[in-house]
């Protein structure tokens, strides 16, 4: 038995030259400090992997048409085996996978490692950075439901909104003028085939350029990197100190990877996907569009910044990040990698790093939307007066209680009316409610005069 498969081995071997093709890959010398900071690259391409297994088998069994592919997603989350876990799966190894390709660029970022002769190594990096992002994008759509289509429509409208080529881009994009069965199939080609293929292509580019250009050694203060001479600095120091790739270096990534993959999976058992929404109709309005999380910074920019800057953000915006991204190994491509000497650079990105997590925050609180899962105020607070009850109940059915709180129960988009007796009149509080102003609708012509006496009068008692 031992010499047939020896003799098999052989012969493969002899046909192939794989493992001649491997092993100079896993027996690279690589340099010795390479310690944890080195991981989230290949904790990416673990929760990559993970993201094609699972895939896979939710390609199996979603339906990519508009009338199906909200049934069929159903039918995996609460039917099929394991489906809902291969769901939690493929939801948490996007969010890892977004984690970890930030948390690899920051660690990249700070330790200069994008430097001569790494230059392309990054800006592969970038690429893959905003395919991983289409991915989670594209992804999201093909739940199909009000939360994803929602969220797709606001994308599209903004693209649409960049000046001269907006409109042909959203087009584009959705296939169509408006989000429909053709942008469920489109969004599917793209995150199935398009996407998936150019990720596959320049991962392996990147791997490529890493083993080509070896793995950046730990930067040290007052050894800048030279393009005459580092290349040869780096071969004798490779040879004097390098260590074998496998396993000295390669245990930590595979280490690291098993944690990974075994926390995805236990969140995917505990929590689970996000859940479902109702289906998508255009006729519901009554839904905040709320994406997932690793997008949500990005729909928080779009709510605070004014209005009319948004074009202009929406078209230089991307430019410019992208712009800065690739221009960055160019510019500062030499010279010094350590960070206690690059403080500037330091300062930055711990600025992005704040300002990305604000933006989440503010994103989760998304203070702009109405609340609609408001609570109707008559059902917390007990009015034993009916004038005032009449108040409460109209207040929450007119839908004042989605942007307007009072006692603790409804939204923030308005400014809190719990005190506002103490100082608005009944005139003024009655102009207010009938002609609205600020981000308010005017209410003249959908409430009769009894409900407005009777909203006046909830709110004039509101002390
Ligand atoms: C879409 C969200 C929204 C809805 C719905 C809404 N409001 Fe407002 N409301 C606002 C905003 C925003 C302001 C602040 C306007 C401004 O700054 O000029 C405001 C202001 C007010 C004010 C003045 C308070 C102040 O301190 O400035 C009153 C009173 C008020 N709303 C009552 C109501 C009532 C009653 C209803 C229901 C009939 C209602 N609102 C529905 C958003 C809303």
């Amino acid at each position: 038995m031992k010499m047939i498969l020896r003799k098999a081995g052989a012969w493969l071997e002899d046909r192939t030259g794989v493992v001649s093709a491997i092993k100079p890959i896993m027996n690279h010398l690589v340099p010795p400090g390479a310690k944890w900071a080195y991981v989230f690259g290949s904790a990416t391409l673990f929760c990559f992997m993970l993201q094609i297994v699972t895939g896979i088998g939710l390609a199996l069994l979603y339906q990519p048409s508009s009338e199906a592919a909200y049934q069929s997603l159903r039918f995996i989350t609460d039917q099929a085996t394991f489906g809902r876990v291969l769901r939690g799966i493929h939801f948490f190894g996007a969010s890892g996978m977004v984690l970890f390709v930030g948390v690899h660029m920051i660690r990249v970022y700070i330790m200069a490692a994008y430097k001569y002769p790494r230059e392309m190594n990054w800006i592969t990096g970038v690429l893959l950075l905003f395919l991983t992002i289409i991915m989670g994008f594209t992804g999201q759509l093909l739940r199909w439901d009000s939360n994803g289509v929602w969220s797709s429509v606001v994308a599209a409208q903004n693209l649409g909104r960049i000046p001269l080529i907006g409109t042909t881009m959203a087009r584009l994009l959705l296939g169509g003028d408006t989000i429909g069965a053709q942008t469920l199939s489109r969004f599917f080609a793209y995150h199935v085939f398009l996407v998936p293929a150019l990720m596959f292509a320049f991962i392996g580019f990147h791997l490529f350029l890493v083993i080509r250009n070896g793995i950046s050694e730990p930067p040290k203060a007052g050894q800048p990197v030279d393009p005459k001479t580092y290349r040869k600095w780096y071969e004798a120091m490779l040879k004097r100190e390098g260590v074998p790739f496998w396993p000295d270096a390669a245990w930590r990534d595979a280490m690291f990877g098993a944690l990974v993959v075994i926390a995805i999976v236990g969140l995917a058992i505990t929590i689970g996907p996000p859940a479902l929404t109702q289906p998508p109709d255009p006729s519901i309005i009554n839904t905040t569009p709320a994406p997932d999380w690793y997008m949500l910074p990005i729909f928080a920019l779009f709510a605070l910044v004014p209005p009319k800057t948004e074009p202009y953000l929406i078209f230089f915006g991307p430019i410019l990040a992208v712009g800065a991204l690739f221009a960055l190994p160019f510019l500062s491509g030499t010279g010094e990698r350590s960070p206690i000497r690059r403080p500037w650079a330091v300062f930055g990105v711990v600025c992005v790093v704040v300002a990305v997590g604000a933006l989440l925050l503010v994103g989760e609180i998304a203070p702009w939307s109405p609340r609609f899962d408001t609570k109707p105020l008559a059902t917390v607070v007990s009015y034993h007066d009916p004038l005032l009850e009449r108040g409460a109940i109209l207040f929450y059915k007119k839908g004042c209680q989605y942007c307007h709180m009072v006692h603790g129960e409804g939204g923030i988009k308005g400014p809190n009316l719990s005190v506002i007796g103490r100082t608005w009149t009944a005139n003024q509080l009655t102009v207010q409610i009938v002609n609205g102003g600020g981000n308010m609708p005017a209410y003249g012509g959908s409430l009769n005069n009894g409900e407005l006496h009777d909203l006046v009068a909830f709110l004039s008692a509101q002390k």
